[in-house]
């Protein structure tokens, strides 16, 4: 396989909710390679969102470990684990999340500016990404 980018090895996630505890993920073992698609299927409760927000450092599994880029998220405190979610990680969430009192440019520029980049690069960058999804015309109109 290419270089591995993400990877989870033996994760478990339980919740518990008063006197019921609901083990969601059991032993949970993924390696994605660099350029690679991936699909998680499963019926609804099945625990798709729990992993994904796992391998995105945005809940920690109960055991196990995910790694990113060469980083043990479980070893990382909440700056670092935010820098590299800011770097690496991107979320299409199933509703939008867009900041209403801002452009389309200006939602897609966000996280390069959280990422410390000169706002001119990040509104050429920004627009680029625009234009590749045919937003071009889009581009200072609010969601
Ligand atoms: N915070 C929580 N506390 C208790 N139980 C939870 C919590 N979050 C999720 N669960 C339970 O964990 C299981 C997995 O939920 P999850 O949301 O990961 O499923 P899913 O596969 O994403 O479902 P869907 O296809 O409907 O989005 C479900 O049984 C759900 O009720
Ligand atoms: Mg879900």
């Amino acid at each position: 396989m290419n270089n591995i980018v993400l990877s989870c090895n033996g994760v478990a996630k339980s919740y518990n909710d008063g006197a019921l505890n609901v083990q969601v993920l059991n032993g949970l073992n993924l390696q994605v390679g660099e350029g690679q698609s991936v699909s998680i299927i499963g019926a609804s409760g099945s625990g798709k969102s729990t992993l994904l927000h796992i391998l995105g450092g945005l809940d920690m599994p109960t055991s196990g470990s995910v790694n990113l880029m060469g980083n043990d998220l479980g070893k990382l405190n909440q700056k670092q684990l935010g820098d590299l979610r800011n770097r690496y990680l991107g979320f299409v969430y199933q509703f939008h999340h867009l900041l209403p009192e801002f452009s389309a440019l200006e939602n897609v520029m966000m996280p390069l500016l959280i990422g410390k980049k000169p706002k001119a690069e990040a509104e050429a960058q920004a627009a680029e990404m625009l234009e590749k999804v045919g937003l071009k015309a889009r581009m200072l109109h609010r969601p």
